[in-house]
């Protein structure tokens, strides 16, 4: 089983350019199902989770051709099935957009029940009422969740919570709905932007896209589009972390500076320099970081996403900080590991309350989902001596290369398999 290895206690310094938007680049793979045309996508990270979508997509005769590291040219002219069945889409949460988009083209669609990161109950209600206020019959049998209608009709939805998978995939099926469609209480998070830029871009008429209601007029047709996915937010945001937990000095390029900024604002309450430029963010930290409350909340908010790395840093800052998860109820698992390197955090239901340690310590740890796997990492790159992180499957499903871009910041890291070559590290670190 693949794992990393990290020697501590280094500043990480230095420049790291971020790949595109992982959750966006979920949402418009999914919508290039909805035009027998052929779509070009661009800044397309490389990540599990994408590619277990671009095979779930050719499974169902989808045409998909890798035309450069970031980017593929997508022709679905030929969808022979619209029952998805396969292991590669029951691991990734994303598969309900496969609902939305095939719902919205062919008005029907087989789907299994979503999988992805164990965060918390994941419920899809939203999605599903959704789809019947455009006038779909929803069934859920067999782990499947059976979407299909005679004709898709415009609707006023109001959602009861602020969901971004429910926004996107009611705004997907709206597009190619009969007559007029309002969202009420939308998410407004970049991905959701960036889904309805490129929907637009295929001939959708979609308003209000980043505010809490939008307005789509559904159209008969979609068509062929050249687009470039957003910068990711959250891989941008987890490196400027990196830098706070580990008083380094990290610009992080190809980035829009204006989604980065509810992360800004803590980090400066935490004592961190933060310089903003057109596509670039420049995080120094020099001394210990300061203790701050911090509440995870729908975009603008501070996102849910952005949380262990956020809980990490704090642990090393000096006082009392207090974090609350209202996104997702089970979102502290990683603390119990974190605990295992000095961490002195506990947690009641959804708040941690942290008493910040002067250093983490080397352990064996396991990232028990994708984000905190992340915020494991940069511990362990604080941390004084050896540690490894186990279980980086879920790191690689929304980070690329993860390990080389740390390295090019000055970390010590490498990925292993066996016992071995975590001693082949440790002699060569030592
Ligand atoms: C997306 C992101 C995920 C991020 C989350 C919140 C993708 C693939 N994943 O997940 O990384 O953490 O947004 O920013 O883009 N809810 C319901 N009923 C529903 C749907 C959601 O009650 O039908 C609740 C959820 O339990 C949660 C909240 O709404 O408490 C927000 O969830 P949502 O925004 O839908 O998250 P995802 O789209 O699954």
């Amino acid at each position: 089983m693949e794992q990393f290895v990290i020697k501590g206690g280094r500043p990480l310094v230095g420049t790291v350019e971020i790949g595109g938007a992982k959750n966006a680049a979920l949402a418009i793979l999914a919508a290039s199902l909805m035009t027998s045309e052929t779509i070009s996508i661009d800044n397309l990270p490389n990540v599990t989770d994408i590619n277990a979508l671009l095979e779930a997509i050719e499974r169902i005769g989808g045409h998909v051709e890798h035309t450069g590291p970031h980017s593929v040219k997508l022709n679905c002219a030929h969808i022979d099935s619209f029952n998805i069945d396969c292991d590669c889409i029951r691991k990734i949460r994303a598969s309900y957009y496969l609902l939305g988009a095939l719902l919205g083209r062919y008005k029907r669609a087989t789907v299994p029940l979503p999988g992805g990161c164990n965060i918390g109950n994941r419920p899809i209600d939203l999605h599903l009422k959704g789809f019947r206020s455009l006038g779909a019959k929803i069934d859920i049998s067999h782990g499947m969740i059976v979407a299909d209608s005679e004709e898709l009709t415009g609707a006023h939805i109001y959602l009861d919570s602020v969901s971004v998978g429910a926004t996107i995939n009611i705004m997907m099926a709206a597009s190619m709905a009969k007559g007029n469609t309002v969202i009420e209480n939308a998410a407004k998070e970049p991905h959701v932007v960036d889904t309805a830029n490129f929907l637009n871009s295929m001939g959708a008429s979609i308003k209000g896209a980043g505010t809490d209601v939008i307005r789509i007029k559904g159209v008969e047709k979609l068509h062929g589009t050249e687009y470039t996915i957003i910068p990711d937010q959250i891989e941008a945001g987890t490196f400027m972390l990196a830098a706070a937990a580990t008083k380094g000095d990290i610009t992080v390029k190809n980035v829009i500076p204006k989604h980065l900024e509810s992360i800004s604002a803590k980090l400066i309450e935490m004592g961190c320099q933060v310089h903003e430029s057109d596509d670039a963010v420049r995080v120094v930290a020099t001394r210990r970081l300061q203790n701050t409350h911090v509440k995870t909340l729908p975009y603008p908010g501070y996102p849910t996403d952005m949380q262990p790395q956020i809980t990490v840093a704090l642990g090393l800052a000096s006082g009392i900080s207090i974090v609350t998860e209202s996104i997702f109820e089970s979102r502290f698992k990683y603390v119990d590991e974190l605990t295992r390197m000095g961490a002195s955090i506990k947690v009641e239901g959804s708040t941690a309350i942290i008493e910040g340690v002067e250093r983490y310590t080397g352990a064996t740890v396991s990232a028990p989902d994708l984000r905190a796997g992340a915020a494991l990492v940069i511990a362990a790159l604080t941390a004084e001596g050896y540690s490894t992180v186990e279980d980086i499957k879920y790191i690689e499903r929304g980070y690329e290369d993860v390990e080389v871009k740390l390295r090019e910041l000055g970390a010590v890291i490498e990925k292993v398999e066996e016992e071995k070559d975590i001693q082949k590290f440790k002699l060569k670190h030592a």
